[in-house]
């Protein structure tokens, strides 16, 4: 009887500390414990010291990376045919030392891709720029990146960008058949937009379209939401959309995530939101500090702010709060979810879950039965592929038709 309360008495305390060291105190590692990828825009110049204090905040912090510029088309192949790949290695150095992830970003955009739109002419110039784009840089990277931005703004750009000009409506396709003939199964294929992070127009078109991909067999496995948004985040909105997203079997990733002038309630809303999907596996901040801001140093959107990076100590524990207060068993949805590989994702997420293996490639994909072929005007045919395909002329007169050679 008397020993209890003595006993209570010691025990106490260090029951506390105990419990303190177990709650995560770095991000990546709450994160990695609901099997989230936690990342952030960055660059291997930014990085290069590695004893400074951004680079120890970059890894410390996070799970994952993903380069600003450097693997954007402008920065990996000019002029086109010459491609250099030292950013993203760098960048891939870091991460491979420090056990972080990385996303690639990105393949196909109508910006940042002067090269590109410069030797584009018409559908052959293009598919052919495409696919030698994607075969070399993916060919380069595909061991080092989870995550594909195969697409970029593709939704937001509609008739505008030039690959749709040159190639046609079904440029989109035609680049995420490449990528998974290129990449194989050791990334996820994207589409990646901005202004579709919550239920809107544009967010149910890319539903739209993520659904005709699946019914016509383009390998697409998860969506890219931006999320360039501003304080006042509508955490209900975010989590339905992605939700609707996973009800298709997608994977849904918060591609590049600034909050302008964000309260602590902000960022545990957008977390939350993320958190509570199995299919939300990726959660990037774009940037570490305000400081280099594409937004700008005064935006108030990231976690650090300053150069060196100060903390934002209050705005990182909302974050580690809303990493711990996860289901666990939507976490452990989500871990089962992450296990199933690249190419698997169908409309069903019951079925998907009972088929991890089933891989799709793009042969199977463009195999005999169901090649697609465009001609060209010299006569010669193009596949969904951008090979070129020698036809065999059905008539001497009728040079544009014809028949495959089996
Ligand atoms: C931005 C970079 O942050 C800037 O440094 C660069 O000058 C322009 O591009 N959507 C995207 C990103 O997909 O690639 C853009 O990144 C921001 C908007």
């Amino acid at each position: 009887m008397i020993r209890r309360p003595l006993i209570a008495i010691v025990a106490f305390p260090f029951l506390i500390s105990s419990a303190w060291s177990q709650a995560a105190t770095r991000i990546r590692d709450a994160a990695d414990a609901i099997g989230l990828n936690f990342g952030l825009a960055t660059s291997a110049n930014q990085v290069r010291d590695t004893t400074s204090t951004y680079a120890v905040d970059a890894k410390t912090q996070y799970n994952f990376a993903v380069c600003e510029n450097d693997m954007k088309f402008d920065n990996t192949e000019g002029p086109i045919g010459t491609f250099k790949y030292t950013g993203g290695d760098g960048l891939s150095a870091f991460c491979v030392a420090n056990k972080m992830k990385m996303r690639g970003h990105n393949f196909i955009w109508h910006s940042q891709s002067n090269t590109a739109s410069g030797a584009v002419h018409d559908r052959t110039s293009g598919l052919t720029v495409m696919r030698n784009h994607i075969t070399a840089v993916g060919g380069h990277f595909k061991d080092k990146i989870l995550e594909w931005d195969v697409l970029n703004e593709t939704q937001s750009a509609g008739t505008s960008s030039f690959w749709y000009k040159g190639i046609g409506a079904d440029y989109t396709d035609s680049a995420l058949a490449i990528a998974r003939s290129v990449i194989g199964t050791s990334g996820y294929l994207y589409s990646n937009d901005y202004g579709a992070d919550g239920v809107n127009s544009k967010s149910t078109a890319i539903l739209t379209q993520a659904k005709k991909w699946q019914s016509s067999k383009v390998p697409i496995d998860g969506i890219g939401f931006q999320c360039h948004l501003g304080h006042g985040i509508n955490k209900a909105d975010i989590s339905a959309n992605i939700k609707r997203f996973g009800d298709i079997g997608l994977r849904v990733s918060l591609t590049e995530i600034d909050i302008t002038q964000a309260t602590t309630a902000d960022w545990t809303a957008l977390v939350g939101a993320c958190v509570e999907n199995w299919n939300c596996t990726s959660f990037v901040t774009w940037g570490l500090t305000d400081a280099s801001s594409w937004i700008g140093s005064t935006c108030g959107c990231l976690l650090y702010n300053g150069n060196p990076p100060t903390p934002k100590n209050d705005m990182i524990s909302a974050v580690l709060a809303a990493l711990a207060a996860a289901d666990p068993a939507v976490a452990a949805k989500r871990k089962a979810f992450i296990a199933i590989p690249p190419g698997s994702l169908g409309p069903n997420i019951d079925q998907v879950l009972q088929r991890p293996l089933a891989h799709r490639s793009a042969e199977v994909l463009f195999g005999a039965s169901s090649v697609r072929i465009f001609s060209t005007p010299n006569g010669n045919a193009i596949d969904a592929l951008g090979r070129n395909r020698a036809l065999i002329p059905v008539s001497s007169n009728l040079p544009g038709l014809g028949i495959l050679p089996q």
